[in-house]
């Protein structure tokens, strides 16, 4: 198990060449985790990633009594859930804890989650999971840093979301499932991690229609069952790949991906003068010499993902001439700024916007990753740097990444995992 001390040595690793295979969607299989809830009869996940986060959550299940087997298969039992209170230390560790939350209430008409905090990535607040639930009928008070949602069942109900928040959008399609009635979600998050949350809950007997489109639809029944379901490619994991493939001059194919997932990402790397291709389920990156300057912001989906903006800035780096990119999902979300400048990055920051003027080269130094896409951006820089970089922090990393290090050494890149004071 990856200890907290660990870090990577990384070495500028130019020309890449290879294939690289991506693991199943972290944001997909939280929820769908979460959604084992719903059903007393056991559940079989395919594709679900050896993730830091995902062993959290598990641990969370059978904290309130569940039976969990992981191995190549993930399998979930929950008939003998004797606890409806969400572990704080454990809840503390990772925000999608609160995902627990809609299927309690559903199934046991009673859940109780720790208040979330802020986080490395700025205030993240659960007002619209919240607004939601008592609209549904839920009793919901927040009291001694807990929320408790009661009800005697869920009825339908008509929401409308401030903001297409995904977090919010996949508790309430969880919560409404098994609600009496018809419940409509309007400004849904369009994500297709709430695709496959969709697909699974209809495996599971559930009636929702419209995800992937701004309304949802969930017509409640009265029990959901076991089924099996296999968990999307990540789409993350593989944007991460393409845009170290630009960054590195590199040729690399990212297989088993959803290719229109990435379509944002394709669209900005071309811009940057990449030479991007793609077939059913890969996609191609050649990294070109000359890097042109991209402006950007960040937006729910079908936008550029936030959770790619810490990779692309560290590419943008190296352009030749001026990006701007402006952050449209999370209030703080740029601490791998300060971090790329000790590698020579010249970046300005005003409040949600960056400006990124790029420089001939980086160069290899001690930084530290605060947040999980902010390592992820570390590395990408480290790879494309001269000389050596040093990074710690990498259990962040660790959340949401597979065995990055060992994919990128397949390839031929050098990043070497080590422990505390080793010496490269
Ligand atoms: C999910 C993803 C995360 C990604 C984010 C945005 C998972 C497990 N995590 O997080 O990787 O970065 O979507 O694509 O899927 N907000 C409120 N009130 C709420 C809920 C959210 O104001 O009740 C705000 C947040 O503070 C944030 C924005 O809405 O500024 C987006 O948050 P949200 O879409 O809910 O993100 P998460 O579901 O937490």
């Amino acid at each position: 198990m990856p200890s907290q001390v660990e870090k990577f040595f990384i070495v500028g690793s130019h020309g890449l060449k290879g294939e690289i295979k991506v693991s199943g969607a972290k944001n997909s299989a939280l929820p769908v985790i979460a959604a084992t809830l719903l059903t007393r009869e056991p559940c079989v996940l395919e594709n679900i990633p050896k993730l830091e986060d995902v062993n959290i959550m598990l641990s969370i299940l059978k904290r309130l009594g569940s039976k969990v087997e992981f191995g190549q298969l993930l399998t979930i039992q929950n008939n003998r859930i004797n606890d409806l209170i969400i572990p704080e230390e454990l809840a503390r560790k990772i925000r999608a804890s609160n995902l627990f939350l809609g299927p309690l209430v559903a199934r046991f008409q009673e859940g109780v989650v720790p208040l979330p905090g802020g986080c490395n990535i700025g205030n993240r607040p659960m007002d619209l999971h919240l607004k939601g639930l008592r609209l549904m009928g839920a009793e919901v008070e927040e009291k001694a840093g807990f929320i408790r949602a009661r009800t005697k069942r869920l009825k339908g109900a008509e929401i409308h979301l401030d903001f297409p928040s995904v977090g919010a959008t996949e508790n309430l399609m969880m919560a409404a499932t098994l609600a009496q009635g018809t419940t409509i979600i309007r400004n849904a998050a369009r994500e297709p991690e709430i695709v496959d949350l969709q697909n699974f809950l209809n495996l599971m007997g559930a009636k929702v229609k419209g995800a992937g489109t701004d309304v949802i639809k969930i017509t409640g029944v009265n029990r959901l069952k076991g089924v099996t379901h296999k968990i999307i490619p990540d789409r993350i994991e593989a944007g991460t790949h393409m845009v170290m493939a630009a960054a590195t001059q590199s040729d690399i194919i990212i297989s088993g991906v959803i290719p229109e997932h990435l379509e944002a990402v394709m669209a900005k790397l071309k811009e940057a003068g990449a030479f991007v291709t793609f077939g059913d389920d890969w996609v191609r990156v050649t990294g070109k010499s000359i890097i042109k300057p991209v402006d950007i912001k960040t937006m729910p989906y079908p936008g550029f993902p936030t959770d790619m903006q810490p990779q692309i800035l560290a590419l943008l780096t190296l352009a030749q001439g001026t990006s701007i990119i402006s952050e449209g999902v999370f209030d703080n979300r740029f601490k791998h700024v300060e971090e790329l400048r000790r590698m020579g990055a010249d970046i300005r920051l005003e409040s949600r916007i960056a400006v990124i003027k790029g420089v001939p080269k980086l160069t290899g130094a001690s930084v530290i990753a605060h947040d999980l896409r902010a390592a992820a951006a570390l590395v990408i820089a480290g790879l494309a740097a001269e000389g050596m970089t040093v990074l710690e922090g990498i259990k962040n990393l660790d959340r949401g990444y597979e065995n990055l290090d060992l994919k990128y050494q397949l390839i031929g890149a050098q990043i070497k995992r080590v422990n505390g004071e080793e010496k490269y």
